[in-house]
């Protein structure tokens, strides 16, 4: 038995791209998988039966992170389902890519909406839960454009400096909570998100990695795995690269 057994982890944006590595990566390491998406549950049955298949207790929820009171509805059913949370995963997100010039307000918000409120949604109704355990593990997924800025990507830059932000500040206030808080930028990783980019841009980014290859959904996963860890109980308010060393 994985001295994880009967701990639990949400992991948000979970039914496809790094939020479904994560969620299997967890799982392999014995906690029990609160997948949560806002696509329908049908989407999310693929993630559930990997994970299940590994042994651990799997269920799927259907939340928009950017509602609220939907999220506070889902954080109350999965401690009801499961009877604790232990790591929460900030990882859905989404990309609205323009000029600033173009940039109209809707596409600023909805961005803002889901990769940072989103963020603070899920972190202000998992951590009353938390306390309770005096235990917990935050990860949120920023990304390199958080730290380094973007052209095209003032709405999500912002979103994901913001991601750090709250990560740090949430650090310094639940410290003497026994939960820690920590962020991850990736750099450019394989996934849906990703695909609708152009064989130039592709190209331009893959120039820019020293390791020579692309980020894969499991590289994330993996170092999201370690930071939930016990050998990372002594780390929190950090922000990790994992991007193949295109920031150094
Ligand atoms: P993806 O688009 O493949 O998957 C995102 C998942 O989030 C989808 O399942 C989607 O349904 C879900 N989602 C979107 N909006 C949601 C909402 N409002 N509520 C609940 N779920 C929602 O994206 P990918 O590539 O797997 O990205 C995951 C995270 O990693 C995102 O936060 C992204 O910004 C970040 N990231 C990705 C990078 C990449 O190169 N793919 C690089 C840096 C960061």
């Amino acid at each position: 038995m994985s001295e994880n057994t009967g701990k639990t982890a949400i992991v948000t944006g979970a039914s496809r791209g790094i939020g479904r590595a994560i969620a299997v990566r967890l799982a392999k390491s014995g906690y029990n998988i609160a997948i949560v998406d806002a696509c329908p549950l049908e989407m999310s049955k693929d993630c559930e039966e990997e994970v299940k298949a590994l042994g651990v207790e799997a269920k799927a929820y259907q939340c928009n992170v950017a509602d609220f009171e939907k999220v506070g509805e889902t954080v109350a059913q999965i401690t009801e389902d499961f009877g604790g949370i232990y790591i929460l995963v900030n990882n859905a997100g989404i990309t609205r890519d323009s000029l600033l010039l173009k940039m109209t307000e809707e596409n600023f918000d909805a961005v803002i909406a889901v990769n940072l409120k989103g963020t603070f949604n899920f972190i202000k109704h998992c951590t009353p839960v938390m306390m309770k355990k005096r235990e917990g593990r935050v990860v949120s997924i920023s990304s390199i454009v958080g730290i380094e800025g973007q052209a095209g990507q003032v709405n999500y830059s912002a979103s994901k400096a913001g991601v750090i932000g709250v990560t740090k500040s949430c650090a310094r206030e639940f410290a003497s909570r026994n939960i820690t808080f920590n962020a991850i930028a990736p750099g450019y990783v394989e996934t849906p998100m990703t695909a609708v980019l152009t064989d130039k841009q592709k190209d331009a980014i893959f120039a820019m990695i020293p390791l020579k290859r692309y980020g894969q959904p499991e590289d994330i996963a993996n170092a999201v795995n370690f930071l939930c860890s016990d050998d990372a109980s002594y780390i929190t308010g950090q922000v990790l690269s994992v991007d193949g060393g295109m920031h150094m």
